[in-house]
């Protein structure tokens, strides 16, 4: 076995939520807590890997030797993810994106008034789709966190998507999904072939994931 699997490649990872903003006091975000991409960013790092994380904000520490690119919306996220697009061999996108954004923000703070407040939200750019669409020669990696039909919403995303592999969590499960330490994942690759794992720790999870990469790449 090669210690350093990944030496001379490039991987980028993408982590935790967006932040979109509503007046300079109020934003939307989801519960992602940014454990798994980190994850996946420090063991691509011990594997050789020249890592770039691309991160929402989180409160954990950034993997030693990891290039972060820190990003709040995602906008920033398309644009920063997008920018390095190129020069990488392998994207592994495990961020927790916004599908909706604000149409207005507004530049003061919103004042109490009425009794309802209707907020019109506009879909954000699917950066995972961009990327498929632009893909050469990279290996393309997603993730599907669902709470309902996880094999077809996964499936789905991996063929609309144009990816490699789409990894699909259960977030409603126990020890599944968002600011939990461990995650049940099923990793499914364009083949068809579908590999259930049982509940791992995160670092754990990152090195099967890791390991499937590989063998995508033929290594
Ligand atoms: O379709 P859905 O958003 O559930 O797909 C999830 C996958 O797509 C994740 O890998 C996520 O990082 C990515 N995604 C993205 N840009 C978005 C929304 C999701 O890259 N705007």
């Amino acid at each position: 076995e090669i210690k350093e699997p990944f030496k001379g490649k490039r991987v980028l990872v993408t982590a935790g939520p967006t932040r979109e903003e509503l007046d300079p006091v109020r934003y939307f975000t989801n519960h992602s807590s940014g454990k798994m991409g980190y994850a996946i960013a420090s063991a691509a790092k011990k594997l050789g890997a020249d890592v770039t994380l691309v991160t929402g904000p989180t409160s954990l520490q950034v993997p030693e030797g990891v290039f972060v690119e820190n990003v709040t919306s995602a906008k920033e996220m398309y644009d920063k993810t997008l920018s390095h697009y190129s020069q990488q061999d392998v994207v592994i996108k495990c961020a927790a994106v916004a599908d909706y954004t604000p149409v207005t923000v507004h530049a003061n703070k919103f004042k109490k008034k009425n009794d309802t407040w209707t907020i019109e939200l506009k879909k954000t750019d699917d950066i995972l789709q961009a990327l498929g669409e632009r893909k050469e020669h990279q290996i393309l990696v997603g993730f599907a966190a669902e709470t309902e039909d996880l094999e077809t919403y996964a499936k789905d995303k991996l063929a609309r998507k144009n990816l490699d592999m789409v990894v699909g969590n259960d977030v409603s499960k126990e020890g599944s999904g968002f600011g939990s330490d461990t995650n049940e994942i099923v990793m499914i690759k364009r083949d068809g072939s579908m590999k259930p794992l049982p509940i791992l720790s995160k670092e754990k999870a990152a090195r099967e994931i890791l390991n499937e990469v590989l063998e995508l790449m033929g290594r």
